[in-house]
């Protein structure tokens, strides 16, 4: 099985989660690739399996300009038949808009007709050991239904 791990981050914190998730996927025995928003086309997704996004969310919700390119990429896709997980860290004080973009890119591969295989991950700036193991138990769930 193909995955495709596609992350936005601009201090570090979803490399590290992308990172994580991974190494995770690959011990499950997936193919994995990973790569930046900025250098990648979301019709990359159409040679995988299971399509995923992680990303940070800057000023309320509003999508910074890597973020946004991919989304309107994301947008004209047909992703019917691929499975999709999201996730993304943010920062609990900006409230209503916690990780906002993570549930903007869940309602777009809806959109497009993938399937969901795992509920959103979302952690709070960098991931500690319970991240971790939310992640560690994302991923599992996605060997369990891509694998099982
Ligand atoms: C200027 C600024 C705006 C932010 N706006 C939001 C926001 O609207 N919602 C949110 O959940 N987090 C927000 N954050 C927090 C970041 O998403 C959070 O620090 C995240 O871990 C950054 O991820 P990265 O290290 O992958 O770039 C903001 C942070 C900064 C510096």
């Amino acid at each position: 099985m193909k995955a495709r791990i596609v992350y936005a981050s601009m201090t570090g914190n979803d490399a590290d989660m992308a990172d994580i998730l991974e190494e995770d996927l690959q011990d499950y025995g997936f193919d994995v690739e990973t790569s930046e928003a900025e250098f990648t086309d979301a019709s990359d997704y159409l040679t995988s399996d299971l399509c995923i996004f992680v990303t940070y969310t800057y000023g309320e919700g509003k999508m910074t300009d890597d973020v946004a390119d991919f989304y309107e990429q994301l947008k004209e896709l047909d992703l019917s038949g691929k499975y999709f997980a999201v996730m993304g860290s943010g920062d609990m004080v900006y409230a209503d808009h916690f990780c906002e973009n993570v549930f903007d890119f869940e309602k777009m591969f809806n959109q497009v007709g993938a399937k969901e295989v795992t509920k959103p991950v979302t952690i709070e700036n960098a991931p500690d050991d319970d991240d971790i193991a939310a992640i560690d138990n994302a991923a599992k769930e996605m060997a369990d239904q891509l694998n099982g």
